[in-house]
């Protein structure tokens, strides 16, 4: 078998159009252009290429996008009076921090400044744990896109047997909700978990969200599975590569993400669609 390839790629432009449309008609009823603030401090190389991706794609919807480059030594103390000044602007519809933050920053307590109703990145513990409870509101954009990209294979997954890897608040445990949401039988492994392979071998959906360069081997993936790859590393060549040995888990999967071109297209689309959610809900178009 040879899976088919699934273009996060194509997926997240025919998204984006969507989201741009339903941009132009808030703009429409409310007279303003909804508006998203990312913030990144310091400068991670990668960070930088996301948040500038973000802030990019964010105005090719017609979202205004505005993109805060505090220098590494910003206090947490002044992070935490920015996210203030965004909370408190009413022109701000999505605040999304961009994580890792400096070590000298405590993530949890930026995390816990910002408005539920602004947090595009659903990190807030009320958002995660509006989606524990089965009450989605704001949803983080990683695993919604993973959702998308299942829903593009046609995966049913209606009490399939799905393996999460991975246990972090960003990917693992949003997308062993969701998943759960839509009644898969859900397994969450990491890097404490006991035979992984054969806990792979089991699952009919697999999302690999480790970070660690084709960890996921080829013969490890049950024949017929959707594989889903979240990775975004580099090998020891310098080349993109997932959290998936892709070409060896093609040769048995049903369906797979190429890296880049799987999730990552679909992450932005996501937060695109979040940012506009948020923006109706704080307009009172939907509650
Ligand atoms: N770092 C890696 N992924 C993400 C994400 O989805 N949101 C934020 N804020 N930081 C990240």
């Amino acid at each position: 078998m040879t899976a088919r390839i699934l273009n996060g790629k194509a997926a997240a432009e025919a998204y984006r159009t969507k989201v741009a449309e339903g941009v132009a008609a808030f703009v429409r009823e409310h007279g303003r252009a909804p508006g998203l603030e990312v913030v990144m401090v310091g400068d991670d190389p990668a960070s930088d290429v996301y948040t500038r991706n973000k802030k990019k794609a964010a105005e090719a919807a017609g979202i205004r996008g505005v993109l805060h480059r505090l220098p590494a030594e910003t206090s947490e103390a002044e992070l935490l009076l920015r996210v203030a000044a965004l909370n408190a602007d009413p022109a701000v519809d999505g605040i999304l921090v961009q994580l890792p933050l400096p070590r000298h920053i405590d993530p949890d307590r930026v995390i816990d400044a910002i408005d539920c109703d602004k947090d595009v990145d659903g990190f807030t513990p009320k958002n995660a744990g509006l989606l524990a409870s089965g009450r989605p509101n704001l949803v983080a954009c990683t695993p919604k896109g993973c959702m998308h990209l299942l829903e593009l294979a046609g995966t049913d997954l209606l009490g399939a047997r799905a393996l999460v890897i991975g246990r972090s608040n960003i990917v693992g445990k949003p997308m062993a909700q969701l998943l759960l949401a839509r009644h898969a039988t859900v397994t969450i492994a990491h890097s404490r978990s006991r035979d992984l392979a054969d806990l792979c071998r089991e699952a009919d959906v697999l999302v690999a969200a480790v970070g660690r360069a084709r960890m996921v081997k080829g013969d490890w993936v049950k024949p017929g599975a959707v594989v889903i790859d979240v990775g975004m590393n580099r090998d020891a060549d310098g080349k993109l590569c997932g959290d998936v040995d892709t070409a060896a888990a093609a040769e048995r999967a049903a369906a797979i993400t190429p890296v880049p071109g799987g999730v990552g297209p679909m992450t932005i689309a996501c937060l695109l669609d979040i940012t506009l959610l948020a923006a109706r809900h704080r307009a009172g178009a939907v509650r």
